[in-house]
């Protein structure tokens, strides 16, 4: 299996003047933190994104440690991901995409992500929508969507590596900007995407009070 951890994003809705994959939580830089968790699912390699000004400080964050390819990403995620997907050679493996701002994704549950895609092609890690969700129109509720059917998807998500590759070479030629790859697989039709149920604690570090979620996750959550 080969990892793709994006971290190449500029986090802006943090608000701090620093790329929030380089933020400390509970002493770690958020990325160390993914990359780490990363390893134990025992990928062949893994390809990490960052922005262009800070792949020398990456480099220096990840020094000596092997299997590992720090890579500029690009302007948008799915360009990152495009740049990450040109590394991989190997057609019949898995490849799996993670946001780096996801430091806390669940160890076993991806595995079985892993193995859900080497049967069906694609998977991805999801819990069910807690909130009520409305469809809005000019900032007015236009209808509601049935809440027992809304999953909120999360990374990692996994595929098989023809069906990713083959999704972002269709992306290319069409005006789409995804904030998943699972939505790439649907739009084209390539294969099922299989759900498999998460963690509520694997948050994406987005706003700053995700800040505070996070180091109370680190300390009492995640012990795995
Ligand atoms: O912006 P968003 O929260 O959707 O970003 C998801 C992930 O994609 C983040 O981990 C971010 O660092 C990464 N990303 C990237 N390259 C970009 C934009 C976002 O690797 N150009």
């Amino acid at each position: 299996m080969t990892a793709i951890v994006l971290a190449a994003g500029k986090g802006e809705r943090l608000g701090l003047n620093t790329p929030k994959q380089f933020i400390k939580i509970n002493g770690k830089e958020m990325v160390k933190i993914a990359v780490e968790r990363m390893f134990k699912l025992n990928p062949r390699i893994i390809i990490l994104t960052t922005p262009k000004d800070y792949v020398e400080r990456t480099r220096k964050l990840f020094e000596g440690v092997n299997s590992i390819k720090i890579i500029e990403g690009g302007k948008t995620r799915a360009e990152s991901v495009l740049k990450a997907l040109e590394l991989v050679n190997e057609d019949d493996e898995v490849v799996l995409i993670h946001d780096g701002a996801r430091p806390f994704f669940p160890v076993d549950k991806t595995l079985r992500c892993v193995r859900a895609a080497e049967e069906i092609g694609a998977a991805t890690l999801a819990v069910p929508v807690k909130d009520t969700i409305a469809i809005s129109s000019d900032n007015k509720i236009a209808s509601f969507p049935d809440r027992s059917k809304l999953w909120a998807l999360q990374t990692p998500q996994c595929f098989k590596a023809a069906l990713i590759k083959k999704a972002h070479e269709l992306l290319k030629k069409d005006n789409f900007l995804p904030t998943d790859d699972t939505s790439l697989i649907l739009r084209y039709n390539l294969s099922e995407v299989k759900i498999v149920e998460g963690e509520h604690y694997n948050i994406k570090v987005t706003y700053p009070v995700d800040l505070a979620f996070a180091s109370v996750i680190m300390e009492e959550l995640v012990n795995e």
